[in-house]
């Protein structure tokens, strides 16, 4: 017998085992009709003589991602089953129902299982509970059951993480019963079973919770004392875990339900659910046709082994993929190399590699002098020295030396790429990797779009950056492009802000008090502050003299601070550490600059830091929409979160500005405007859809990235 409930489920029968199939593609979410196909075929199976167990499975790629995380923000469907009930519904049987995962089995899916007599995982599985990393704890009894099958210190681990596991660490700590391949999985689930047959019914509910000693909870209290930096999520799931430890199954579970409710409609859960969408909705670009097939990248090849160029050839070598560097001489081909061994060599000896790992990471970037090592390679990405001269050299050599289907990226972060572009045989293959540094560990990637790029081009380079775990969003050109455009937005901010009153210190507690990962001016001196210094002298002629301009940084360069590397910039660093500490010697330069310029210095409160910074920061935003810098306002975000350490749990700048008002944005804008001109020139869009009293993510904002019409 075959059949299927709104096509979201297929029934098998195999002998006398029932088995349900969640067919939901692309991950079997769990939405309302699945659940109560699942609800109705169930009991079917349940009530039917002939079925002596259930076999839950998913199709295709995953067992299941878990709920749907769309329904969240929709009001529930009278009638419909919610998923406490289905698993209420399976857990009650007098037949047991097992879970024969594969693929990934997150959140409520991993609850189903959880509510199951039996779970058997495939070694690729990965399972977890990451409904904190959505700003709500699980939903579906994950906070009671867990604990009571891996005890309450893993149970914590992975609650307050948000972390998958792998089929067979499941398999250890007792998550599931037996990690089986996963083409195995449906006979041995039928053998499990006809093993359970004539025995009663396990069901985790009943299971004891594990006792935990109090430090375990102390030690997770410790933990989100220090990273949740105004999350409220992980507390609220270790408040559930702490419950399954203290009170009746059904005490605990109403009360997760309660927490779950509460958390799921509130602005931490929206954020972070915006997010969730917006960092999928980025990998989507305009002009791509329907199935087009995309240039294959395999091999890679970078130009320049300095930082940066070292730095990305360790994120594809890690990610599998065989990296070829070419530099001008064999000592910048030797440093790169020892710099990548060191990088590799490290994370080895903090048990983050193994062993084999470290030596066949290291053995995928090899280097030469010759740009003829570049020739087999699918991707080239040039990261020599900023200088448009320079550029168009290795271009034209690039030209020469690459195969007509390789693509060629640059990695400027301030040169125009429409022009690198221009300026090569083929402008269709071209187009900008902006990473961001250290571009290892970094996960923004600006992909640049100049006019000439193909579409095929742009995907194939999102995709190869999904595939080293990074992040890529498609910008325009312009100065800057998205991120540090506006950036320098914010920055002016800050620097206008310590001539008005304020001191390095307070700007950068104020905003990392906000949830920024770093203020401005530890970020200035941690990213080297002659980068920024060159590209204002770049800038400085075109600059109208009769407009405001805070030479404080560039008096700071002058005196030799350019950041952490010299041990002194906005702050100062004592030898070999990274702390920063407040110096005199700032304070003395930032009142002089003030006195110079004529100012009182005033009380600065952190509310005006705030106002300010962020203000200037979502106008720059909302005119790169208005410019199609930017295909998205989540984009924006995106890269804000990524790659300049904005708050996730706030959603990213423009999802916050709407959240917060955006009358109270622009009105910050008008009075910056006000007084510092069109260096705040207050964005049409912003003052429109505050006309309209309509928000950034209504339609009508978002347009194709580099459509400047
Ligand atoms: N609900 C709705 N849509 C989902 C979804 C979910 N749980 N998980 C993924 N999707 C969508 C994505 O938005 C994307 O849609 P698009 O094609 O329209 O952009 C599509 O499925 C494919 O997703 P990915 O691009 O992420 O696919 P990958 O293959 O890279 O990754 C995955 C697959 C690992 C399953 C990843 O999608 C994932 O981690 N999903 C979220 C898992 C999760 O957080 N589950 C918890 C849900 S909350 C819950 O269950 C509450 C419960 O406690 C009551």
């Amino acid at each position: 017998m075959n059949s299927s409930n709104e096509s979201r489920l297929s029934l098998d029968r195999r002998g006398r085992m029932a088995v349900l199939t969640l067919h939901h593609p692309p991950v079997n979410a769990i939405d309302a009709a699945l659940r109560t196909a699942l609800h109705l075929e169930l009991r079917e199976a349940m009530r039917d003589g002939t079925v002596d167990a259930i076999i839950l499975a998913g199709a295709g790629k995953h067992f299941s991602a878990g709920a749907d995380i769309r329904e969240f923000a929709k009001p529930p469907i009278e009638g419909v089953p919610n998923l406490v009930e289905l698993i209420e519904l399976i857990e009650n049987a007098s037949k047991p129902v097992i879970a024969a995962i594969h693929g990934t089995a997150t959140g409520g899916a991993l609850e189903l299982a959880l509510g199951c007599a039996y779970r058997l995982a495939s070694p690729e599985a990965e399972l977890g509970l990451p409904e904190v990393t959505l700003g709500f704890v699980p939903g579906a009894g994950g906070t009671q059951r867990l604990p009571r099958l891996v005890g309450v210190e893993k149970a914590l681990d992975l609650i307050l993480s948000g972390r998958r596991i792998g089929g067979d660490e499941a398999g250890r700590c007792g998550l599931v019963d037996e990690v089986v391949p996963a083409a195995d999985l449906l006979l041995r689930a039928m053998a499990f079973a006809e093993g359970a047959k004539g025995r009663p019914v396990r069901r985790t509910r009943d299971f004891p919770v594990p006792e935990a000693s109090p430090e375990v909870f102390e030690r997770a209290e410790a933990e989100i004392a220090k990273t949740a930096r105004g999350r409220v999520a992980p507390a609220a799931a270790l408040a559930c875990v702490r419950r399954a430890t203290e009170l009746s199954f059904a005490e605990g579970l109403r009360l997760e339900r309660e927490a779950f409710l509460g958390l799921v409609r509130g602005p931490e859960s929206m954020a972070l659910r915006h997010v969730f969408f917006a960092e999928r909705e980025a990998q989507k670009i305009s002009g791509l046709e329907e199935g087009a097939v995309l240039p294959a990248i395999r091999r890679v090849g970078v130009v320049g082994f300095g930082t940066m160029g070292s730095g990305i050839a360790i994120a594809f070598a890690s990610a599998g993929l065989p990296v070829v560097v070419v530099d001008e001489t064999p000592e910048a081909v030797d440093r790169g190399l020892a710099k990548v061994r060191a990088t590799y060599e490290e994370a080895r000896s903090k048990g983050r590699i193994t062993e084999a790992d470290c030596a066949e990471r290291i053995g995928r970037v090899c280097a030469d002098t010759d740009y003829e090592a570049l020739k087999t390679a699918d991707l080239v990405i040039e990261a020599a020295f900023e200088d448009i001269d320079v550029k168009h050299a290795v271009f034209a050599k690039l030209d020469r030396v690459c195969s007509g289907s390789a693509i060629l990226a640059t990695n400027t972060s301030s040169l125009d790429v429409n022009v690198i572009a221009a300026a090569t045989k083929n402008p269709a293959r071209v187009l900008g990797l902006h990473f961001f540094s250290p571009a290892n560990i970094m996960k923004l990637v600006e992909v640049v779009r100049p006019t000439s790029v193909s579409p095929g081009v742009l995907a194939a380079c999102l995709d190869v950056v999904k595939r080293i775990g990074k992040i890529g969003v498609v910008v325009g050109v312009c100065e800057g492009f998205v991120g540090n455009r506006m950036l320098f937005a914010y920055r002016r901010q800050a620097d206008f802000l310590l001539e008005e009153g304020a001191l390095p210190p307070q700007v950068d507690r104020a905003l990392r008090d906000f949830g920024m990962a770093m203020g401005p001016f530890q970020t200035g001196d941690l990213a080297g502050l002659d980068i920024s210094w060159r590209i204002r002298k770049r800038l400085a002629a075109a600059r109208p003299k009769e407009l405001r301009y805070s030479a404080i940084a560039d008096r700071l360069c002058e005196m030799g601070r350019l950041g952490q590397k010299t041990g002194a910039g906005w702050y100062r660093y004592e030898k070999g550490s990274r702390t920063p500490t407040p110096d005199p010697e700032v304070d003395a330069l930032v009142l002089s600059v003030s006195a110079e310029l004529g100012f009182t210095r005033r009380e600065i409160s952190d509310g005006e830091i705030v106002e300010r910074c962020f203000g200037a920061l979502i106008n720059e935003g909302a005119l790169i929409l208005e410019e199609g810098l930017a295909a998205r306002p989540g984009d924006i975000d995106v890269i804000w979160i990524h790659g300049y350490g904005f708050p996730r749990h706030r959603g990213g700048p423009m999802h916050w500005a709407e959240v917060s008002g955006l009358p109270k944005i622009l009105e910050a804008v008008e009075r910056m405007h006000a007084n510092q001109g069109v260096l705040v020139q207050p964005s049409a869009l912003l003052r429109q859809l505050v006309g309209d009293a309509r928000g950034f993510s209504e339609p009508g904002t978002s347009r194709p990235t580099g459509d400047r019409s």
